[in-house]
């Protein structure tokens, strides 16, 4: 395997880490900006840790180095090298200032690290993207998240072209130039690490909005974004608000700074950025409105818009040591996120979307050769450890110590984590012990789950003893090995558990209450319930209240008893979950239909039930996805999978019955409303629910409902729910709506995403030609994320029948894709590369021609990014 950059691929350790020799206090920036080329001036003011003694390097990779002076004397070449993107300085004091004037190319910038051009050079803007290690593109620094510094930022730029210009921190003076240009000074008061440094020039409108915090500040809320799409801002700036006063009312936490600045742009890699007091959006997590944006796309907002903004405290004041401590910023607060849009919207249902996406994300990376732990040990491109490991996993990490301490204790844990923290660069071990010391409880053994790979299997099995009136749980765990860890340890495991009665009625257990919770961090270990009158049916990991997978023997009647009475939606939906997976594996292996036909029966059942809330009707009614199932398989046959799930609907909605189904789809479209209120969302996501059961038993009565849909929607969710069941069910219809779709949304560049992402999902073999065809497309380019991820991300990633085509042409087709696009944008190929994980588990045929595939682009020239994960991925 060949690397791309200069120097092979060593991977960096946890192991190894040293605190820095030198630190940087303060840093004056000044930046003259132009579209080509633009020039960085910076001043460091360093300092020494008198206990090391190594001399002065700095990160800086890709910079034309113009000038380099020290203590205020150029620097003759021989008192410094730059080399292998490190700058090394002879000469270097404690107190030294080092300055240096470097160019930079923003427009030639394709990987969207560093500063760059976002949209074209007569009307796009300039920013920056300094997570992880993008500020070594900008200037020499000591790019490390555990050097803190104070930061003033001078921007200077030709009005006419770049009439706004931001940075982080609070504005501090602004002025005329010479020549039509013009200046801006930012200065942050709070010391930072680089990767939350952020610039942003160009021709932007904005929305504002004054707040005053909980503890008085006046702060200015302003968002960003270019002319024609500054009207879709109104819905981020409710939801900023709206993060905000539950930071203050969930955690005590206010705004710091006098001004909040948001920036949407279109081409950005990851979702948004937390840059202090300065967030960059990707669009599609900024931009709302009610033509072009479907209800779970402004959940999304909304969700992403408290992310970041709880970063501001989770991740800025409190920051990472070292980015193997990634999980401490980032699984910290997408657990406070969930939090919030709970608050905001359903508990149970966030939950549901929760944990179906961390098993369709994280669930299939702990099992396969990208298995790493929540804090990896090792890595060879940080970038490549964004994932849903250490997001979504890191999340329920938390969770479960937040369900140790209850709710008082873990707010009690998480003021002293940020009081003993503030201004700090902190390590997990740091925030394990804040919430375990503010609670007198030793939370150490919690430090497993973040070293160890895999997801542990729980098994349980349950025994009645009549004549004692006692019921006993034995539970035992086992984590199957990941790749460097072959042995695995028992983690604490808390298992939230209620009783129920034949009859449905949940148990007294403990001092009365009906929900319990025990924790297995044994191997074994058996729990009894005594004042037991009846054999119960226990229902385990209540909200799901660890992240693993347990194996229970239910009989089918025991799932229907939870799936009807639970009194926890979630394992509600769970019990549903188990019950599909029966069914599936009784149509697949040919053997009766005893759990198909209680599934069935008790989903038809419910079906008119008037007091269940339609949206978890909704997600009762989907059976678990094709990834999910492929999960559970040996030699995988994605056609296979997706053929006899399309079966597993079809029984589903033959016995809930075309013509109930037809009544209800027409009930819900009589109601139909383009409100945003859950109740209104809720009947949206049942009223598509139902009409992709109808297709599979009458399509020409479901192609028409979906046609009048399509074409009379005041949503985009029904719009978009009419188009995508014309699409995938090759309804006659489906070529003259996507037609009109195209022609209605042409200049609107996340509505066409979802144009290209809606055809890549087109299930089986013809996906691929469809695929090639629209690449095709003058509005289809490799240079855009967000277009890459709709067409080639969502097929490749997202439908796993399109992908996996028997002969291998899909995978052969994306290896070519991959490399092209590596050369542009490594960081977008890395996650696309993602798709081929799990291909050692595929059927024989599949699997050889998978393997050649990434076998060949192993043997490419690739960048460090891609390079790792083809490598891990054959390893
Ligand atoms: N910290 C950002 C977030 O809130 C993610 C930025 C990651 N960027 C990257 N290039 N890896 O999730
Ligand atoms: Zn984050």
């Amino acid at each position: 395997m060949t690397a791309r950059d200069d120097q092979t691929p060593s991977p960096i350790r946890l192991a190894d880490y040293r605190p820095p020799a030198w630190t940087v206090a303060r840093i004056e920036l000044e930046f003259d900006l132009g579209i080509d080329t633009s020039e960085v001036h910076s001043r460091l003011h360093l300092h020494r840790d008198p206990a090391q003694d190594a001399p002065l390097r700095l990160d800086g990779e890709g910079l034309e180095l113009l000038a380099i002076a020290l203590d205020g004397q150029p620097l003759d070449a021989s008192a410094y090298r730059y080399r292998e993107n490190v700058l090394e300085v002879d000469g270097v004091a404690d107190g030294s200032v080092l300055e240096t004037r470097v160019r930079v190319r923003p427009a030639a910038n394709t990987a969207l690290e560093g500063l760059y051009l976002s949209g074209s050079r007569e009307r796009g803007f300039l920013l920056t993207q300094c997570e992880a290690e993008g500020f070594r593109h900008i200037t020499f620094f000591p790019d490390r998240p555990d050097v803190l510094t104070r930061y003033t930022v001078t921007l200077r730029a030709e009005r006419e072209r770049f009439p706004v210009l931001l940075a982080g921190g609070n504005p501090d003076g602004a002025g005329e130039l010479p020549d039509g240009r013009h200046w801006a000074r930012f200065v942050d008061p709070y010391p930072k690490p680089c990767y939350l440094f952020a610039l942003v020039a160009g021709r932007l409108e904005k929305l504002e909005r004054d707040y005053v915090t909980a503890d008085g500040r006046r702060v200015a809320l302003v968002i960003w974004a270019e002319p024609d799409v500054i009207e879709c801002c109104h819905y981020a700036m409710d939801a900023l608000e709206r993060a905000m006063r539950w930071d203050e009312q969930a955690y005590g936490r206010n705004f710091d700074l006098d001004v909040f600045h948001v920036v949407a742009t279109h081409d950005f890699n990851m979702g948004a950025m937390e840059n202090k007091g300065l967030n960059i959006f990707n669009a599609k997590y900024l931009l709302a409105d009610p033509d072009t944006t479907t209800d779970d796309e402004y959940r999304a907002v909304e969700a992403v818009i408290g992310h970041e903004y709880f970063h501001n405290w989770s991740g800025n004041r409190v920051t990472c040591r070292d980015w193997f401590q990634l999980s401490l910023k980032e699984g910290l607060t997408v657990f406070r996120e969930q939090q919030f849009s709970a608050d905001m919207y359903s508990p149970s249902l966030k939950r549901i979307d929760d944990v179906a996406l961390l098993r369709r994300a994280q669930f299939p990376e702990d099992a396969g050769p990208l298995a790493h732990p929540v804090r990896p040990s090792q890595y060879s491109e940080i970038n490549n450890f964004y994932t849903a490991t250490v997001y979504e996993k890191g999340s329920e990490l938390v969770r479960m110590l937040a369900g140790r301490l209850g709710p008082e204790g873990f707010r009690r844990g998480m003021d002293l984590y940020f009081e003993r923290n503030d201004g700090r660069a902190a390590t997990l071990e740091d925030f394990l012990a804040a919430l375990g010391q503010a609670n007198g409880i030793d939370l150490a053994p919690y430090l497993a789950w973040y070293g160890q790979a895999g997801t542990p299997r729980l098994s349980g099995e349950g025994h009645y003893d009549a004549a004692t009136r006692t019921y006993t749980l034995t539970l035992r765990q086992h984590t199957p090995p990941t790749p460097g860890q072959p042995d695995k340890r028992p983690l604490p495991i808390p298992v939230k558990l209620a009783l129920f009665d034949p009859d449905g009625r949940m148990l007294p257990l403990h001092e009365g209450a009906t929900e319990q919770v025990v924790v297995l961090d044994t191997q074994e270990q058996s729990f009894v319930f005594p004042g037991i009158g009846r054999a119960p049916v226990p229902s385990l990991l209540r909200g799901f209240s660890a992240p693993v997978i347990l194996d229970y023997a239910y009989l089918p009647a025991e799932l229907a008893l939870l799936l009807t009475h639970d009194t926890d939606g979630f394992n509600r939906w769970e019990a549903a979950q188990q019950l599909a997976w029966r069914a599936y594996a009784e149509l697949r292996d040919g053997r009766g239909h005893q759990a198909l036909a209680v599934w069935g029966d008790t989903l038809a059942g419910l079906f008119d039930q008037a007091t269940l809330d339609p949206a978890l009707l909704a997600d009762l009614l989907t059976p678990l996805s094709e990834v999910e199932l492929a999960e559970r398989e040996t030699d995988v046959d994605p056609a296979r999978i997706h053929a006899l799930r399309q079966t597993l609907q079809r029984e589903l909605a033959s016995r809930i019955g075309a013509g109930v189904l037809a009544d209800r789809y027409r009930a819900l479209t009589a109601q139909a409303s383009d409100a945003l209120d859950a109740a209104s969302q809720a009947r949206r996501r049942l009223k598509r629910r139902v009409l992709e059961l109808l297709v599979l038993l009458d399509a020409p009565a479901a192609h028409a409902f979906a046609t009048a849909q399509f074409e009379r929607a005041a949503t985009m969710t029904d719009r978009l729910a009419g188009l995508a069941v014309l699409v995938r069910s090759g309804a006659p219809q489906a070529a003259g709506a996507l037609a009109r779709y195209r022609t209605r949304h042409a200049d609107n560049a996340l509505a066409l995403d979802k144009w290209f992402a809606v055809q890549a999902q087109i299930p089986g073999e013809p996906a691929l030609a469809r695929v090639r065809a629209l690449e095709a497309d003058p509005k289809f380019t490799l240079k855009n994320p967000n277009r890459v991820q709709a067409l080639l991300g969502t097929w490749a990633r997202g439908n796993p029948s399109g992908f996996h085509r028997a002969d291998g042409e899909g995978y052969r087709f994306l290896a070519a894709r991959l490399a092209e696009l590596d050369a542009l944008n490594p960081q977008v190929a890395a996650r696309l590369a993602t798709a081929f994980n799990g291909w050692q588990r595929l059927e024989p045929v599949r699997r050889e021609k998978a393997r050649a595939a990434v076998a060949g682009l192993a043997e490419q020239s690739l960048s460090r990014n891609l390079a790792e994960i083809v490598g891990n991925m054959l390893k």
